[in-house]
């Protein structure tokens, strides 16, 4: 994979495009590196929608920010694997806000230990990691703000599902068109998903590493190309892909190279970047410099 560094550094002091009106949602966010990145932007002033699934949970996390002195930041309860909960999501936002600014979509699950592979979550992985952002995309994109600053949707995904990692020819084929469409993506889904049922996954050249997880971040990955593509034409959104790295989190067991507060500070970076800074249709990922990602074509 070609890449080059993409030096964030100045972009949160200068060029400050951004107020307390300016809204962004997380999901996933009741812990993790979406709980550090709700905490970075409310940091940063904007007014920040905390999402997670469990009522509990997300209230508490809330809770906590709310004690640090995060006065802007909301909990609604969301889950991306439930259609009826994102139209709930979509709707309670709607009535409460003029226009969304930033989108991340954070939430995801593994079933995998670090060294272990399974396939037995298949179709929830694939309904949460890649069908969850995707829908929500979809309910949310009414309320995209059209103007200079640009909605920016980032989609947290990972090195793991990149399109080098597929073994199976057609499959990349199909992944790697210029002209590659949302119905393409779902197809490669459906045909995992049917590999796994027939059992036959193993040598029909998936990725080999926690390959349910990386197949659905494959599919995530393809879909934000699909869309800058699309949303390229209007000029006022922009979708990147961003791997945080091997971090800390319940995700690994607590194993990792970083901690999420850094993957969320760089994640923070990329979401605030001044829009004539901002590209589209990128995959970023964490590099060995800690604070500056490394950046590729998806
Ligand atoms: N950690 C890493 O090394 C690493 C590397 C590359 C990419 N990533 C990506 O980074 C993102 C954050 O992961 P993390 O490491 O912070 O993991 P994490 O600590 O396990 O957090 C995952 C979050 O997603 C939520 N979630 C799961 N299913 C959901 C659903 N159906 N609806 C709404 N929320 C749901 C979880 O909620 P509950 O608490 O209710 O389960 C939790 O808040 C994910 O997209 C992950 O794939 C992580």
């Amino acid at each position: 994979m070609d890449s080059k560094e993409f030096d964030l550094s100045s972009s949160l002091s200068s060029h400050r495009w951004w107020s307390k009106n300016t809204v962004a949602i997380v999901t996933g966010a009741n812990k993790g590196i979406g709980f550090a990145l709700v905490r970075k932007l409310a940091q940063s002033e904007l007014t920040v929608v905390l999402t997670a699934r469990d009522e509990v949970r997300g209230l508490k996390a809330v809770e906590t920010l709310r004690n640090e002195g995060l006065g802007h930041v909301l909990f609604r309860r969301l889950d991306v694997s439930d259609p009826d909960s994102i139209v709930a999501f979509a709707a309670w936002f709607a009535s409460n806000f003029q226009a969304l600014d930033i989108l991340v979509n954070n939430a995801a699950v593994s079933f995998n230990d670090i060294y272990e592979n399974s396939v037995e979550n298949a179709e929830t992985v694939m309904k949460t990691n890649f069908y969850g952002p995707k829908l929500l995309i979809e309910a949310l994109f009414p309320y995209f703000r059209s103007s200079s600053s640009k909605t920016r949707i980032l989609n947290i995904t990972s090195r793991l599902g990149t399109v080098d990692k597929v073994r199976n020819i057609k499959v990349k084929e199909i992944l790697e068109s210029e002209d590659v469409s949302e119905e393409d993506i779902e197809g490669v889904v459906n045909a995992f998903l049917e590999d796994v049922k027939t059992g036959t996954w193993k040598k029909a050249g998936w990725p080999a590493l926690w390959t349910e997880y990386a197949v659905s971040k494959l599919a995530l990955n393809t879909y934000t190309r699909v869309l800058a593509k699309r949303y390229g034409a209007y000029g006022s959104v922009s979708v990147n892909s961003f791997c945080p790295g091997f971090t800390q989190t319940s995700m690994t067991g607590g194993k990792g190279t970083h901690t999420a507060d850094a993957a969320a500070l760089v994640g923070c970076r990329l979401a605030l970047l001044p829009s004539h800074r901002l590209p589209t249709g990128q995959f970023f990922f964490w590099g060995p410099n800690y604070t500056i990602p490394r950046k590729s074509k998806l």
